[in-house]
């Protein structure tokens, strides 16, 4: 195995509001190596977009420790944070998330930039890698879901992070539309190296990952097959 670079220590979640009264996360240990590609699966509100947000340190835990490329969230501070988020994660969501009145290349070279470097080049071939050449100028609006996605993967892929962290990524797209755009996430992560941990309800999700964790009322569990989704 080589070296871990997501790791989580005892990790529990308790939302202040939570009205009945439950655990969010209850004791996620998690060791997540370079490179692995994840699917974690779980019916809704078992705490899949909570392990993440967590994992990104967009909120923190209740208790426990999340160590990201050996770096403890925790030491880091709102800063720090900020800053590992920009350079080291990549985000592929639902809803795609790009900003509406930005052009496709815009939305790519945002990111870049906020990582530090703003350069056109690789903006560019990092949308032609998602086979958007030529639309570069469009606006969301004038893309279909399954480009709009494609961007997304452009955006979280062109700062070369180590870690892409996707919510249900397809979970909006139809199911041929969202099979294309989980293998080419899955390519491109494979090709750059990134360890990838996507969300998913969709079962052929399985059949592209490395390891499956399936996570039931807060806590996780490995499976070793596709077949241990089965209802
Ligand atoms: N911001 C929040 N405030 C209060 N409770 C929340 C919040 N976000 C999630 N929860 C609760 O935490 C649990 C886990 O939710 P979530 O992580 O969104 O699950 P999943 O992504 O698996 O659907 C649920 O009971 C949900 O209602
Ligand atoms: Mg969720």
């Amino acid at each position: 195995m080589g070296p871990s670079i997501i790791r989580t220590y005892d990790l529990w979640k308790q939302y202040e509001d939570e009205g009945r009264g439950g655990m969010a996360l209850r004791g996620i240990d998690l060791e997540i190596t370079k490179g692995q590609i994840i699917a974690l699966f779980g019916k809704s509100g078992s705490g899949k977009t909570t392990l993440l947000n967590l994992i990104a340190g967009l909120d923190g835990p209740t208790k426990g420790r999340i160590e990201i490329d050996g770096e403890d969230l925790a030491v880091l501070g709102e800063r720090g944070r900020t800053l590992l988020r920009r350079k080291k994660l990549g985000f592929v969501f639902q809803f795609f998330n790009l900003l509406p009145t930005l052009t496709a290349l815009e939305n790519v070279l945002l990111s870049l930039e906020l990582a530090g470097a703003a350069d056109r080049r690789p903006a560019l071939e990092a949308l032609a890698l998602v086979g958007l050449s030529g639309k570069e100028g469009r606006f969301p609006h004038e893309l279909s879901g399954g480009e709009q996605q494609r961007v997304a993967i452009a955006r979280a892929l062109v700062k070369s992070p180590p870690i892409i962290l996707a919510d249900e990524p397809t979970g909006n797209l139809d199911s041929v539309t969202g099979t294309q755009v989980l293998d080419l996430l899955v390519r491109r992560c494979r090709e750059a190296g990134a360890t990838l941990m996507m969300v998913s309800h969709a079962l052929n999700t399985c059949e592209y990952a490395d390891r499956i964790l399936r996570m039931s009322d807060g806590r996780i569990f490995e499976e070793s097959s596709c077949e241990g989704l089965a209802p």
